[in-house]
């Protein structure tokens, strides 16, 4: 049944790209009607794309759903992490699409978090040059962010997300039951996001993310082994947390809407570019130490300080407001140390990243928080740079 007082996102893209995101507990059971409706009247088979711990999970209530609903269904899985998220996997389940004859008329579907999320999308942007997707986030990070915009990609070699194509969703179905088996990490991760679209995003949206984000740490360690059943307090907590999904959702969809290829000219506050706050820095931290140390959010999580430090040393932002960022990055939870990485490797890591434009990082500041401000690296004194990086990574939360 429909939860009334989760509103339903829309991505609005012009009539016949628009898609809506449905929210909500136990959305799953919802997941064949939907996907009839969003997909085109002909299709009759979905390829599930996923991987063991996820199908294992939610793999039979997700391929119920879609058979009741009429659909023919396959699943190929993936294995499980940042560097499956490869050509080589593309190759490989592009194959078994090939396979199972999947025609243009029929979709692919993806379960499971960002990895999975990228690499299917990738895939039916690719297969017969574009086959319907729907996604089915199972991560926090994959419910407020990835899922929606339509950026799918591979990792190479030379870089991550190196290979992709911008590939819409036809729907995406949030159900915020799948986050009670996400690992603890995991949520700090899609916690450090949500700050982030906050911080960019509008005080309001901060605001609403941090008070929940209280409650719900304080709701968790109460009911630490109660994360199962219809408890009613579980009941309350799950509709918070989709109310709250939806209203990152929902500010995602905006950018999304206005900006949906990351235009290059485009250095506004709406523009896409600024859901790249914390990102520089954050891909760095996660270059420097071979994907190893930091799940992606939690690298983010201190991009976001050091590029607070940077818009404080440049006079953008009170002191006052770098602290608010760092309390709202510590009720995400504990990050694991940086203080032992040298600040010149980042330097170096930094001049490679992709959002350099014409030889010069775009970073992603704040001029207040809820708002950002993009400046070019040229603006930047290294020293400014240099110190706040040093001054983030020994903040241990
Ligand atoms: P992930 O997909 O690796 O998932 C994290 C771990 O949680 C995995 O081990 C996964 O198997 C497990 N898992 C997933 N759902 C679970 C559940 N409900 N219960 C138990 N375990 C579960 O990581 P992620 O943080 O979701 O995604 C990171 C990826 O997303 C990166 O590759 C990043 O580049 C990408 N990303 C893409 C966009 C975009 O706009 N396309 C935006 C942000 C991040
Ligand atoms: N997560 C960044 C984007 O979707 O643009």
């Amino acid at each position: 049944m429909t939860d009334k007082t989760v509103p339903r996102v829309r991505v609005r893209l012009g009539s016949s790209r628009s898609y809506d995101i449905e929210i909500g507990a136990g959305a799953l059971e919802r997941l064949g009607e939907v996907s009839r409706g969003a997909l085109s009247p002909h299709a009759r088979r979905i390829v599930v794309i996923s991987n063991r711990r996820v199908f294992d999970l939610y793999g039979a209530d997700a391929v119920r759903a879609l058979r009741s609903a009429g659909f023919n269904v396959a699943h190929w899985l993936m294995g499980d992490g940042e560097r499956h998220k490869s050509l080589l996997t593309a190759g490989r389940s592009l194959g078994f699409l090939a396979e199972t004859e999947l025609e243009r008329s029929d979709a692919v579907m993806a379960l499971g978090g960002g990895v999975v999320g990228d690499l299917a999308g990738f895939v039916a942007a690719v297969y017969l040059r574009g086959v319907a997707f729907i996604q089915v986030p199972t991560t926090l990070l994959a419910q407020i962010d990835s899922s929606v915009g339509g950026k799918t990609a591979v990792n190479t070699p030379a870089g991550k997300n190196m290979i992709g194509a911008f590939h819409q969703p036809r729907t995406v179905v949030v159900d915020v039951r799948t986050l009670r088996t996400l690992p603890a990490r995991e949520m700090t991760a899609g916690w450090c996001e949500a700050i982030k679209q906050g911080a960019v995003g509008g005080l309001k949206l901060l605001n609403q993310t941090c008070r929940f984000l209280a409650a719900w740490k304080r709701f968790s360690s109460a009911h630490h082994e109660a994360k199962t059943g219809a408890d009613a307090q579980v009941v309350e907590v799950e509709r918070g947390l989709a109310k709250l999904i939806a209203a990152q959702c929902a500010f995602k969809a905006r950018i999304v809407a206005g900006d949906e290829r990351e235009e290059e000219g485009r250095t506004d506050y709406r523009s896409r570019r600024v859901l790249n706050f914390g990102h520089t820095i954050g891909h760095a931290l996660e270059s420097a130490t071979a994907y190893k140390r930091f799940r992606h959010g939690e690298a983010v999580g201190y991009g976001m300080l050091a590029a607070a430090e940077i818009s404080v040393r440049l006079g953008l932002i009170e002191a006052s407001a770098l602290e608010s960022l760092r309390a709202a990055v510590h009720l995400a939870g504990r990050l694991p140390r940086a203080d032992d990485l040298e600040h010149e490797s980042i330097l170096r890591l930094l001049r490679l990243d992709k959002k350099v434009v014409g030889g010069h990082v775009q970073w992603v500041l704040l001029e207040r928080l809820g708002r950002a401000r993009i400046v070019s690296g040229s603006e930047i004194p290294t020293r400014v740079v240099r110190d706040s990086i040093t001054a983030a990574l020994q903040s241990s939360t």
